[in-house]
């Protein structure tokens, strides 16, 4: 087996024990803007994936990190992200075609995933459990301690492909447990990245090892491996539910789509803002992330006005090249994805809606497009777009607004614009959602929050906190004194 370079992240491999392997074939990774080949990409097979969760496996039996060590692993690794800041946020606007203001934000965010998870691992506790009152217990002492699972796999989207394996990693790390990840094969760099600063920062061989692939093959195979303790996957509904249905009695963290309703009421308290935020974060990374902006319902008085300042706020952004500068909104993932989303806006239009603005596309880049007159069973309203695509339908009263934005299969967050608390808090109560942010858009997220759906959005929750709970397990401990 022919070894390759550990500072070599031009043609990525796989990780295996602290080596980086070249797998057996290669797949191409493109730039998604110019269309050229910017790496080669080591397939795992079969049996690369064995040897992956066997390292990672031997290395949670044989190994444990103190919580102190997973702490000064994560924050060092955060100090050397902060140091390759650049490096980190070209590779992702070159795989990923990310604009680079975003990029760079995405790393910020990822760093802070690193610092939340480094702390973490400081806060890893249990507690009593005053048995002694129960009849029978005598003096017996109880309580609990927090312990890592064991092997993680981690199977992360395109969309945020440092941020989003830093979710998944970096908790996983803190809660001392080994990991086996498989990246999106479309924007495998970052996570190589990624690798090779954890080791660098001192994590020991085993306990990170990336096994790559350009499909599904190489989830089918953890799929079936018994010794992963626990699968966490970002990613589409339909690929979520099968890992569900596979992975038996072990816990699983789910984080799927959705097709995000934000509600801008009459008494939103600045409308103008409202409008440019629904944009903003109704567009950016090519409105591919799960809790974008997706349907706007805008009440009837304020639904003219709302529309105008939207579509002039979407004319203003500037489309194209994402490593530049100026640039607001890039290409989609690929060009199949864009014609995809483009046929989506079509058979609305055939449907009797309109395009206010956008609607064209050059390659794998789609306009920012505003649709009116969408009809709930039209695919741009029901379905996850995951496309620079809004919908902007009018409402008259807010009972019928909730009742819009709760008829969906999904439920990750939702937003709603208004100055009255009372309707904030019923909408909080009544939205059928992960999260409801109360004038801000669905797409606010800080990376410390409790982030995951219900209904066909996912199961369990990440944000660092949220995510060494779900990857650790409350053992009991009982002494008879
Ligand atoms: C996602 O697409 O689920 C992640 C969005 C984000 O972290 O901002």
């Amino acid at each position: 087996m022919k070894a390759m370079s550990n500072r070599a992240v031009a043609a990525v491999g796989n990780l295996i024990g602290g080596q980086w392997e070249a797998g057996r074939g290669t797949f191409p990774v493109y730039n998604k803007f110019t269309g050229d080949v910017i790496a080669e990409v080591g397939k795992a097979s079969r049996e690369d994936v064995e040897r992956a969760v066997s390292n990672a496996w031997d290395t949670f039996r044989k190994e444990r990190l103190t919580p102190q060590q997973r702490y000064d692993i994560l924050s060092r690794a955060a100090e050397l992200f902060m140091e390759r800041k650049e490096e980190l946020a070209l590779t992702i606007v070159r795989e990923g075609g990310k604009v680079l203001k975003d990029a760079r934000m995405e790393v910020e965010r990822g760093i802070q995933t690193f610092i939340a998870s480094a702390e973490e691992a400081k806060r890893l506790h249990g507690s009593e459990v005053p048995i002694q009152g129960q009849p029978g217990s005598g003096d017996k002492l109880a309580f609990t301690i927090r312990v890592p699972l064991g092997v993680i796999c981690a199977i992360t989207p395109f969309n945020f492909p440092f941020n989003l394996v830093a979710h998944k990693i970096a908790p996983a790390i803190a809660a001392g447990n080994a990991v086996v990840l498989k990246p999106a094969g479309v924007t495998p760099q970052t996570a190589a990245h990624m690798a090779n600063i954890l080791l660098e920062a001192g994590l020991p061989p085993g306990f990170l090892n990336v096994v790559n692939g350009p499909g599904r093959e190489i989830g089918q195979y953890l799929l079936g491996d018994p010794r992963i303790a626990m699968y966490t996957f970002t990613g589409s509904s339909e690929v979520g539910k099968q890992i569900k249905a596979g992975s038996g009695v072990r816990p699983v963290t789910l984080e799927l789509g959705s097709n995000s309703p934000n509600i801008v009421h009459m008494d939103a308290p600045d409308l103008a803002k409202a409008a440019q935020l629904c944009v903003t974060r109704g567009f950016s990374n090519a409105g591919q992330a799960c809790i974008s902006v997706q349907r706007i319902y805008v009440h009837r008085d304020v639904y003219p006005a709302f529309l105008e300042m939207a579509v002039e706020a979407a004319s203003k952004l500037n489309v194209g090249n994402p490593e530049s500068e100026r640039t607001d909104i890039g290409p989609m993932i690929s060009e199949k994805e864009a014609e995809r989303a483009e046929a989506w806006v079509r058979e609305a239009v055939e449907g009797g809606a309109a395009v206010a603005c956008g609607g064209s596309r050059n390659g794998a880049v789609l306009q920012p497009t505003i649709i009116t007159g969408a009809t709930s069973d039209m695919k741009v309203m029901c379905q996850e777009v995951f496309a620079p695509i809004v919908c902007i339908v009018p409402y008259e009263d807010f009972d019928e607004a909730l009742r819009a934005a709760n008829d969906s299969d999904y439920g990750l967050q939702a937003g709603l614009f208004t100055s009255s608390l009372q309707l904030a808090l019923r909408a909080a109560r009544e939205l059928e959602f992960g999260g409801v942010i109360i004038n801000d858009v669905s797409t606010f997220r800080a990376d410390i929050m409790p982030y995951g759906g219900v209904k066909d959005s996912g199961y369990g929750k990440e944000g660092p906190k949220y995510a060494v709970e779900e990857m650790t397990s409350e053992k009991l401990v009982v002494i008879d004194i």
